[in-house]
Order: C-alpha cells, then structure tokens, then sequence
C-alpha cells in the first residue's frame, strides 16, 4: 500500500497590517492545510509533473463525486473547474457511479484545501473547505489547482530547475516551514520541456510563509513577482504540461 505523506501550498495576502515587520499567519488555506506543501497528500516519490504512468488516470477519465452537503452554486464552481480543465485536454470528468471503484471525492471540510496527488486506483480524497465563492478553496484556480495535483502535478517551484529561476529566501520564511520549499528530483519530475513558468497556477505566490512580509520565493526575473501565486487560470504552459502528460494531441 502507498504511504501517503502530505505537502501544502502557498498565497498572497501579503498586506500586513502593521507597517512593521510583524509575525506573519499564513491564512491562505492551500497552505494552512498542513500537509507536505501545504495541499498536497502524497508520496514521497514525486514531485512537477510525475513521470511515472502508473499515476495517470486510466483512458483520459476522470471521475469525480461531489459530496452532497455541498451546495448548489459551489457545486457549480467546482464543475465549471473541471471544464475549463476539460476544454483545454483531452480529459473527461464523470461523475462517478455506486459501482466505481476510483474517484476523486471531493469533500468541503474544514482543514484546508488538499488532495491526494495523481491517480491513486481508488477513492482518493480532494478537500476544499467552505468559503464564498471567489475566495479561498473556492477561487477557480484553487480548484484547478487542486485538481492538477490530482491529475498528477507538484508545484512549479518544486522543479529541479528552480534554482535558476528563483531563489528560495530561507531567512523569511517562517521557523519550521522550510519543508515546504522543497525541490525535486529530474528523475520523478518532469517539466514537459515546458520552461520556467512563473504564472503557473501551480506556482506558490512569493510570499508564502513569510515570517516578516519579505518573499520567501525570489524570482531572478524581474516583475515576476507578479503573477506568481496567480489563481485565475492555467497559464499556457500548465495546459501544455497536461496535455503533453497525457497524450492528448492539442498544444498552445
Ligand atoms: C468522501 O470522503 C469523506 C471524508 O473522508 C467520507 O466521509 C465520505 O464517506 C467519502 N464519500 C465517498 C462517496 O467516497
């Protein structure tokens, strides 16, 4: 049986209320959740995109259950989450049957936005926490963001590149939260022969974790700082990622 380990995620919220550098608590609840990275329940062997096949989804489908004590316009948002994702591949989302044996169960309870990552050949669990919609768990990126873990995806920062693309400012982040600025290895991960992207809906904003509102993920390029963290949409290259990872013929 798979150990499941469990990994987080980053965001913004970086307008501290003193002018001063104060303590600083993470509220974004893709990192709150207190797995690995901040969001993710996964094994110990993976990282931005798995290599291995045996983490994809069988045939392109997915298969989701939406749990009933979820409400109608979230369960909505959820669903146009996974259309935009379907638009843009080859995949399919069905909702599961009584019958099917693997599924995403997608859950709304407290702890935090977290998913089991990649195909997992049973009930694997997605949990977005109750929020209005737009914010937290329930900002469209969060979703897809989730799902992608699901679908088989790290965070973009953990690729074994990074370091030529940001560096990690370990002298902000918070005391005991280093675990979660973690790289991975080429030989787990692979970025798809897709760069660096700094927009992906996978990236951590910079200040994720920060103690002292300074970021904790430095880009060498200049301004962008500015789209990472963004929870709007797969950028480009996430949708290449996808589509390479699972054989669908389309590309931006
Ligand atoms: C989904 O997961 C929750 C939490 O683990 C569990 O209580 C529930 O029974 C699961 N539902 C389905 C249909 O798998």
């Amino acid at each position: 049986m798979r150990q499941c380990l469990i990994i987080s995620l980053i965001l913004l919220l970086s307008n501290d209320i003193c002018a001063a550098p104060a303590a600083r608590t993470e509220v974004d609840p893709e990192l709150t959740a207190g797995y690995r990275e901040g969001d993710m329940i996964i094994s110990p062997v993976q990282r931005n995109g798995l290599r291995a096949d045996s983490y994809r989804w069988p045939d392109q489908i997915v298969y989701y259950y939406i749990n009933s004590n979820i409400d109608r316009a979230h369960r909505e948002q959820i669903l146009i989450a996974l259309n935009k994702i379907e638009v843009s591949s080859c995949l399919s989302f069905r909702e599961a049957s009584k019958d099917q044996k693997y599924y995403v169960n997608i859950t709304s309870e407290p702890g935090g936005c977290f998913t089991a990552v990649g195909f997992q050949n049973r009930v694997q669990q997605m949990n977005l926490q109750y929020y209005p919609l737009d914010e937290g768990c329930f900002r469209m990126g969060t979703i897809m963001h989730e799902m992608l873990h699901a679908l088989g995806f790290y965070h973009q920062q953990s690729s074994a590149d990074r370091d030529k693309y940001v560096r990690i400012a370990v002298e902000n982040i918070q005391e005991g939260k280093e675990h979660n600025f973690e790289k991975f290895d080429d030989i787990i991960v692979d970025n798809f022969d897709q760069e660096y992207d700094y927009g992906s809906v996978l990236h951590y904003s910079p200040y994720g974790f920060s103690k002292n509102g300074e970021m904790t993920i430095v880009p060498f390029k200049a301004g962008a700082e500015q789209i990472m963290g963004q929870r709007q949409q797969m950028s480009d290259r996430d949708i290449n990622k996808l589509n390479i990872m699972y054989k669908c013929p389309r590309q931006v």
